[in-house]
């Protein structure tokens, strides 16, 4: 369904974030026609530089950046026209006049944040003060949204000094992902599942996002954050929001986010011993995190694995296990509910453990698999075996050329007035209130990360965080 017009303006709009997944998602969703007609993007940065030049750096981000879209030329030929450039100076006065000269009346009025956070305070102050933005406009912010409590607060504060908290879209990718959706769709589409997602049925949860890329080229960010604050704060924790809150009364961006935000709350403080930091070491299938980060000295994790648990009726004494990592031997992001062993047996003879698991594979690969218990075929007797009844997504519904990737689908929300995808204020505040004191601790004890081999699974101590619960991690396959 097209949208509303609009006019989007993209601070930050010769940045890597805008060429590699802004602008080419935008094109996406103009080739598939649900940009309507007169919608505009505004580039706006600092460097000089007329429309003309933009459409082209544009063109050359689609060529690179771009799928099989890219391929259509006349396509590319008609989006690049709804495309204009101000030279801006958010910290001056520069550029300011011409952004409030190119506004239109009468359609929406979005401004994405595609820059570092120590400008955001200017850029809201300046967009009310040349009263380009009003009630009606939404602002889109990107991660990192703060590095810990405090600047996370006085982040919030800054943009509740212009913009209303219904106006303010802070992304977080994950959100914007078809599977990570799916995760909702499959506890409360179903009935099948709900009444045994506690306690009474439920041994433990997994949460894996394993990546195989390292950190080469964008080490100067990440060796400042590391693998708690890129990953957990934010994607992961959506994730376990997601798995463990209670059921939403109706499919609605605070309903939806007042049941997430019980659930960080919810969070116990994790002891010293219930987490494993990683640092990948040099390996034939990589070079070391320090080579990569390009510091030798660095102590940051590339990986961290975790044992919390949620201190409510539903999840008592359920223990969530969560770990990420960069350079692991597959990229995989998987969810397992690992359910209880049957409490009595009428097999006689079958001394196995069988176990029902309920594994969602958010990328690649995405599908469903629910492991289930059937006779082992044969003479032999009742003998056992453990069976996947495995669904993969693209078989059962046919793979969609059309369907948008994480930032697409999350802009056009932004367009659409939809925030039941983005974070509120609260939430991330309360993520970093969990996760505070647990890097506070490291930095008061000089943690030092476990190594792993470039390539692997992890520190051999994740493996251990789970074998002295009698558990184990489940194998990382691409
Ligand atoms: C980003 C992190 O938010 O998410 C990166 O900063 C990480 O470090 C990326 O690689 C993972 O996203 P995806 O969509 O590839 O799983």
């Amino acid at each position: 369904i097209p949208v509303d017009s609009f006019d989007l303006v993209i601070f930050g709009g010769t940045g890597d974030l805008a060429r590699r997944k802004i602008l080419p998602g935008l094109f996406r969703r103009f080739r598939s026609g649900q940009m309507p007609a007169e919608a505009r993007i505004i580039g706006a940065a600092r460097s000089e530089m007329d429309d003309a030049g933009y459409r082209q750096m544009i063109r050359e981000a689609i060529a690179e950046f771009g799928s099989e879209e890219k391929q259509d030329t006349a396509g590319i030929d008609a989006f690049v026209e709804r495309l204009h450039y101000v030279a801006i100076d958010a910290t001056g006065e520069g550029g300011w006049h011409q952004l409030r000269d190119l506004m239109r009346d009468g359609v929406i009025r979005a401004f994405y944040f595609s820059v570092a956070p120590s400008l955001f305070g200017a850029l809201a102050e300046r967009l009310h003060q040349h009263g380009i933005a009003d009630a009606s406009s939404r602002i889109v912010v990107e991660k990192p949204f703060g590095r810990d409590l405090a600047s996370a607060k006085a982040l919030n504060a800054t943009l509740a000094e212009h913009f209303d908290e219904s106006q303010i879209y802070r992304i977080d990718h994950y959100l914007g992902k078809e599977t990570v959706q799916n995760l909702m769709a499959v506890r409360f589409g179903n009935v099948l599942f709900e009444p045994l997602w506690n306690s009474h049925y439920i041994d433990h949860i997994q949460i894996t996002v394993a990546e195989t890329v390292g950190v080469t080229g964008r080490g100067s960010y990440y060796d400042k954050s590391g693998a708690m604050r890129d990953m957990v704060q934010n994607h992961l924790m959506q994730l376990l929001c997601l798995i463990a809150m209670e059921p939403p009364s109706i499919y609605d961006a605070d309903t939806v986010r007042d049941e997430k935000l019980k659930v960080i709350r919810a969070l116990q403080p994790v002891e010293p011993h219930q987490i494993v930091r990683g640092q990948y070491e040099a390996s034939a299938e990589g070079p070391s995190y320090r080579e990569d980060a390009e510091n030798p000295r660095s102590f940051t994790e590339s990986f961290l694995a975790l044992k919390c648990h949620i201190a409510n009726w539903r999840w008592a004494k359920v223990p969530f296990y969560i770990r990420t990592g960069k350079r692991m031997k597959a990229r995989s992001s998987e969810i397992a509910v690992v359910f209880k062993d049957l409490g009595h047996t009428i097999f006689e003879g079958d001394t196995a453990r069988h176990r029902n698991i309920l594994s969602i594979r958010l990328q690649p690969n995405e599908g469903m698999d629910l492991q289930v218990t059937i006779k082992e075929p044969g003479p032999g007797g009742m003998r056992l075996v453990d069976v996947p009844l495995d669904m993969t997504f693209a078989d059962a519904l046919g793979p969609d050329q059309d369907a948008p990737d994480a930032y697409e689908r999350l802009i056009m929300d932004v367009i659409r007035g939809n925030q039941t995808l983005f974070m509120r204020g609260d939430e991330v505040e309360a993520a970093w209130a969990w996760t505070d004191p647990i890097i506070e601790g490291w930095e008061a004890r000089n943690d030092v990360p476990k190594l792993y081999d470039a390539g692997s699974a992890g520190p051999e101590d994740a493996m251990m965080l789970m074998h002295r619960d009698g558990r184990r991690w489940r194998e990382i396959k691409g």
